[in-house]
């Protein structure tokens, strides 16, 4: 399996090597033997060339007219169909998510670059009256400039597409670190991005670590706006770093996301979403379902069931067949599980299944770690208020309706939330009172579409929504735009 290819940085229409010549390894999260790649360890002159090739391709990408922009992204739409099956499996190699979930990702990439690509014959501004008379007034969108865009490994793929397209769309050129876990599954979009006929320039990635090639990235003087997602303590500091110069910030971040089991849910269905919701993506999505209120009169019964089916899941190597839920990243995120499990049992949770590693035999090479259910779980526990970004879900028992929306809401995230009742009032109810920026009806937290504006509200984020025409907001500037057709002096709201 020990076939080492070097993956290279994409720099000014190049595939090229990092300034330092070093490089870093690509491993399968769920065998140590299957070494992917090299990918180059960039760092800040790596990240100075590729800023300034962004710059230099921005002019003549601002003027092209968007539907020419969107040939690129159709193209690149199409391409991806092709390889489709390809790239998921790249991915699972990387990330470890099951082959259907990674074909998953790969579909919202699909899907994101079509739906921006339509924005090319788009990209609505308006056009409205004046309170003077011949005079004409409308809005159009403008490109920003150049954009930072630094992604995460849990959504290998779709997520550098969330950020690339509308960018690309709405004229601006970029530079894209992905993840230094998850580097060839946005090599493999950006590779795609060339052939489609993206120019010299309008697109760069540099692989690498957050410290050495993320941090001048976000810093760089010529780079207009940030589009980051990740960790909260990463965000803070890309904050930090985007203040001095005002730069325009798109954060997304954690989660704590809940999903509500009212005692008339049809509770098949809620076990199934929560199961799905819960340790899809082995817990590893910002939306994961990692809390879920159950009312007291199904508490027992939905517990036990949860908990049966729980422990039956099959953890493995995603690319075999059956395997439901793949490895754990890396050493450090199953590190950090085993911690919080640890938490969870000091604080007196009652842990109904997992709460270990597993190792030998086929989880032998791997990040592997038992789906976890805790029972009994008071709403103030770290368990339910921190976001652990693994298979492990906490079970809170609630006595009305007013109690589960109280405790969806007192946490600091605001990502997603969900409610399983067959009564439409309270359906209703909660869709007004729950403060996150995503809400589900009888379906779980996870599974936003790509049309619809992403994200979060409180710590989860800084106001910004992704994808949508509100991907269009953050990726553009408005300008209002006054044409006066009078040929005398017209003096707003002062003449009238
Ligand atoms: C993420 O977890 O970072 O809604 C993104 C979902 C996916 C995207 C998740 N479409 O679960």
């Amino acid at each position: 399996m020990d076939h080492q290819v070097a993956y290279k940085n994409f720099i000014a229409g190049e595939w090229v090597e990092s300034a330092s010549g070093q490089t870093f390894q690509n491993i399968n999260p769920a065998d140590s033997n299957d070494r992917i790649g090299e990918f180059q360890r960039s760092d800040a002159r790596d990240v100075a060339k590729a800023v300034a090739a962004a710059r230099e391709a921005y002019p003549a990408w601002r003027l092209m007219p968007p539907p020419k922009r969107a040939e690129v992204l159709f193209q690149t739409a199409n391409l991806l169909i092709e390889r489709k099956e390809d790239f998921a499996r790249d991915m699972t190699r990387e990330m470890g998510k099951p082959v259907e979930e990674a074909r998953g990702d790969v579909q919202e990439a699909i899907d994101m670059t079509f739906y921006m690509a339509g924005e090319g014959r788009r990209l609505f501004g308006q056009t409205t009256t004046s309170e003077l008379p011949s005079k004409f007034c409308m809005s159009v969108r403008s490109p920003v400039g150049v954009c930072a865009l630094v992604t995460p490994w849990n959504f290998p793929m779709a997520i550098p597409a969330w950020k690339l397209m509308p960018a690309l769309i709405c004229g601006n050129t970029v530079v894209i670190k992905p993840a230094e876990d998850t580097p060839l599954s946005a090599y493999n979009l950006v590779a795609t991005l060339e052939e489609a006929g993206a120019p010299r320039g309008v697109v760069n990635c540099v692989s690498g670590l957050g410290p050495e090639a993320g941090a001048p990235l976000v810093c760089h003087p010529d780079v207009r706006a940030v589009s980051f997602t990740g960790s909260v303590e990463v965000g803070r500091e890309v904050a930090k770093a985007c203040a001095p110069s005002f730069k325009h910030l798109c954060l997304e971040m954690g989660g704590k996301n809940i999903i509500i089991v009212m005692d008339d849910a049809n509770l098949e269905l809620a076990l199934e979403g929560a199961l799905w919701g819960g340790f899809g993506t082995t817990g590893q999505r910002c939306t994961a379902s990692s809390r879920i209120a159950i009312h007291k009169n199904v508490y027992e019964n939905f517990a036990q069931r949860f908990t049966d089916r729980a422990r039956s899941l099959k953890v493995g190597n995603g690319l075999e067949p059956g395997v439901q839920v793949g490895p754990l990243i890396s050493e450090a995120q199953l590190k950090t599980v085993e911690q919080y499990v640890q938490i969870g049992r000091q604080e007196g949770a009652k842990l109904l299944c997992g709460g270990h590693r597993l190792t030998g035999g086929e989880h032998a090479r791997g990040w592997f770690y038992a789906p976890t259910v805790f029972g009994d779980c008071a709403p103030g526990m770290r368990i339910c208020q921190e976001e652990i970004f693994g298979p492990v879900v906490s079970l809170i028992p609630c006595d009305s309706l007013e109690q589960a929306i109280e405790i969806g809401n007192g946490i600091v995230y605001g990502l997603s939330s969900a409610i399983y009742t067959q009564n439409i009032n309270q359906a209703f109810k909660a869709m007004q009172e729950m403060e996150t920026g995503i809400f589900y009806v009888n379906a779980p937290t996870i599974g936003a579409e790509t049309h619809l504006p992403f994200g979060g509200t409180k710590q989860t984020g800084n106001g910004h929504r992704e994808a949508g025409t509100a991907a269009l907001d953050f990726f553009s500037e408005w300008k209002s735009i006054y044409i006066d057709y009078s040929d005398r002096l017209q003096r707003a709201q002062i003449d009238s």
